[in-house]
């Protein structure tokens, strides 16, 4: 981003921009460079206008959703990275919620369990946000945010917004289809009535206590590295292979799961990419598997990214 472009966007969205903002800040691996200009709208129409504008000015843009399942680089990030955080609205239509992107999966669970509708609560214990769970199709062994999504609002580049229909999207797991460089504002999620809360809220509290006791979910990670095979877990496939434990500088993958890499304090990103990589390819040579990453890595080109 030249320097001519990042004063146009600050004079023109001055309460939304941030300069040489650490993404360490913004990630739950607690790991990326700063980015030159960070962008946060207070609105929809504030996005699109940033949209809008990016586009007259030819500029590319990456966007940030919860920062947990994400790995910048440790260099600056040049290029304006989008926060949808600010947009969180709220709206119950029957037995559906209309969620913004910004509200986080645990206040949507909470609430959704509050209100007596049934399956968010599948999703306790995972972070993130809503914007960034319908990006990747969150989800664990009990369901996915698929199982859920009747609409996603979007704004596309250049500031059109639209609603797309779940089958637009095309969802299979932790996979979506967005049209490239689309940002995620909001979704309308079906949900079912229950009268019983107590149960509701117990089981999602099951959930919860499964998953901390399986996943290392207070240690600074970025949840899994990959995606399970087809019939495999990449977790214990990477224990089979002995990763269990391996360090690399201030990183290290997790002693109690082997598809987790932890930020143990003092890492970098590029060890822990070197953590990634080292798992790659003991899979491949162990198993002849190729394993596909979960995790979104910030490399290449803005384009690369959400192409
Ligand atoms: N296992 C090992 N060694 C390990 C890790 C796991 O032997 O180091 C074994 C476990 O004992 C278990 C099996 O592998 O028998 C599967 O492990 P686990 O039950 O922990 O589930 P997972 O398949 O590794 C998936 C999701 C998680 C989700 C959990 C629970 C993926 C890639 N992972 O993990 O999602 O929380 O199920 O629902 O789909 C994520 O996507 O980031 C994520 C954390």
């Amino acid at each position: 981003m030249a320097t001519r472009q990042l004063e146009i966007v600050k004079e023109r969205l001055s309460d939304a921009v941030s300069e040489n903002v650490p993404l360490s800040d913004w990630t739950t691996i607690r790991l990326g460079g700063p980015a030159r200009c960070f962008v946060q709208p207070q609105s929809v129409e504030q996005l699109v206008e940033l949209l809008q504008l990016l586009a007259t000015l030819d500029c590319d843009y990456r966007i940030l959703g919860g920062g947990s399942n994400l790995l910048p680089g440790d260099d600056p990030v040049e290029v304006p990275v989008i926060h949808p955080g600010n947009l969180l609205q709220w709206d119950r239509d029957d037995d559906c919620l209309r969620v913004g992107a910004g509200v986080s999966l645990s206040a949507f669970v909470a609430r959704a369990n509050a209100l007596g509708l049934a399956g968010a609560h599948v999703l306790a214990g995972i972070p993130g946000q809503v914007g960034g769970a319908l990006v990747m199709n969150a989800g664990g062994r009990y369901g996915e945010i698929a199982d859920l999504v009747r609409q996603v609002s979007v704004v596309l580049p250049g500031g059109t917004r639209r609603e797309l229909e779940k089958a637009d999207l095309r969802y299979a797991y932790r996979h979506s289809e967005l049209p490239p460089g689309a940002v995620v504002v909001g979704a309308t999620l079906a949900l079912r009535r229950t009268d019983d809360i107590v149960a509701l809220k117990r089981e999602s509290g099951r959930i919860l206590k499964e998953k901390n006791a399986a996943q290392p979910t207070a240690s600074w990670n970025f949840g899994c590295m990959f995606k399970n095979p087809p019939e495999l877990s990449a977790g214990r496939l990477l224990d089979q292979a002995g990763m269990r434990g391996l360090a690399c500088g201030g990183a290290r993958i997790s002693t109690l799961h082997a598809n987790f890499v932890e930020n143990l304090g003092q890492a970098t990103a590029r060890e822990v990419a070197t953590l990634i990589e080292a798992c790659e390819r003991a899979a491949l040579d162990r198993f002849g598997i190729t394993l596909e990453r979960e995790v979104r890595v910030w490399e290449g080109s803005a384009k690369d990214h959400y192409r």
